[in-house]
């Protein structure tokens, strides 16, 4: 799913794909795994929020150096090419880097320069890809742990789509309840399940039981999403995978995406382009789950399951090449079960079952 994911990006942003730029795409993804690999375990021995430590030239940060210099050395090839004509973009209308290159500074008329644009672009590639791959594959688990909404979900796809029918635009909304699936799923299992944020000035939070917490400038908070999207507060059987509970719209305390300015500048591009991918695939193939299997969420900077594991997947009738063809989508959906075991294992790694964490800085209360 992470590679399907990868390649839409990919082509996206600077019209790149695994079919035609195989060694300069396999020379991206693979770095850009492995940099975004150690990124993770580091962010999680705190080593990043370290300033004077997130420098030091461990073995890790050395790997995360030498992944993204090739990464650097890919792109700044395919930003030449543009640049002097020798590509184009591979969507039918300009792709990111078209725009990029094309943006100039309000008033100033000054351009992006290559750094800025690689930056741009490596941050589009890396935020968009494995957040919607997360989604997709928790999408297909919830589906086959719930055959009643796996079954509505498929009858409003099939009186949309047929098998030879491509997805087109005017069957985006056409599919309110494909939609509720994929909201209700960003709710149980967000793919950002932390947010980080620093206080730019004094402020004064109140808590659930009343309280006021004074937060000074500077300070560093975490907020908790997970919890947040499974507070019986604002969600009644908030474990309960339940996408109805978006039929009369979407409560403020649904924040997959964040809010404010700092919000998913690609949450539309996500939900559309989740769309199109689980209609797509469960037209043509039909998920269940592996019985007598236990797995539970990992957190790291995004949430995914914690193994990779097996599940059945079948083809459709008249659709069987198609299963080859989307193999990895069979290798890498996830089954995991417990309820209270995901719970525990994700509250264990806070030690207050608190939505707001604070982590640095100064707090009174
Ligand atoms: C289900 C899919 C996605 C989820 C749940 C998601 C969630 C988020 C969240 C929560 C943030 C804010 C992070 C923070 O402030 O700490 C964020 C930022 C961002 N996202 Fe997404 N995202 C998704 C897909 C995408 C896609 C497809 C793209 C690109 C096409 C994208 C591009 C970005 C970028 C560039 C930022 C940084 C924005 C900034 O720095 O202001 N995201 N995303």
């Amino acid at each position: 799913m992470a590679h399907l994911t990868l390649n839409i990006l990919a082509g996206c942003v600077f019209g790149m794909s695994a079919q035609n730029e195989k060694p300069a795409y396999e020379t991206v993804t693979r770095n850009i795994a492995v940099a975004l690999d150690e990124v993770e375990k580091r962010a999680f021995k705190l080593l990043a929020i370290i300033p004077l430590v997130n420098r030091l030239p461990l073995p890790s940060k050395l790997r995360i150096d030498a992944s993204m210099r090739e990464v650097r050395r890919v792109v700044q090839h395919i930003i030449d090419e543009r640049k002097k004509g020798l590509s184009k973009s591979a969507c039918k209308g300009p792709d990111l880097l078209d725009l990029l290159l094309a943006a100039r500074d309000d008033g100033k008329q000054k351009k992006f320069t290559d750094e800025e644009i690689y930056e741009e672009a490596i941050t589009f590639v890396s935020a968009g890809h494995e957040t919607t791959s997360n989604l997709m594959t928790w999408a297909l688990y919830n589906l086959a742990a719930n055959p009643e909404v796996y079954q509505r979900c498929l009858d409003e796809v099939d009186s949309v789509m047929s098998i030879d029918n491509e997805f087109n635009a005017s069957m985006l909304s056409l599919l309110p309840y494909t939609e509720a699936v994929l909201k209700e799923t960003l709710r149980l299992y967000p793919p950002v399940p932390l947010l980080f944020r620093t206080a730019v000035e004094d402020n004064t939070l109140v808590a659930s039981d009343g309280k006021h917490i004074h937060v000074k400038k500077g300070t560093e908070l975490v907020l908790n999403l997970y919890m947040l999207h499974h507070s019986e507060k604002y969600w009644p059987e908030p474990s309960k995978f339940d996408p109805s509970r978006f039929d009369q719209g979407q409560s403020e305390a649904f924040l997959p995406f964040a809010a404010g300015s700092r919000s998913c500048i690609g949450q539309n591009f996500a939900m559309i382009e989740a769309k199109i991918l689980l209609a797509t695939i469960l037209q043509q193939f039909h998920f269940e789950l592996v019985p007598d299997q236990t797995y539970v969420p990992a957190v790291a900077i995004t949430m995914r399951p914690s193994v990779w594991l097996d599940a059945q997947v079948n083809a459709t009738e008249d659709n069987r090449n198609t299963q080859r063809k989307l193999g990895e989508i069979i290798n890498h959906l996830k089954t995991f079960d417990d309820e209270n075991l995901c719970h525990q294992n994700i509250s264990s790694l806070f030690p207050q079952d608190r939505l707001v964490l604070i982590i640095s800085g100064r707090c009174g209360r």
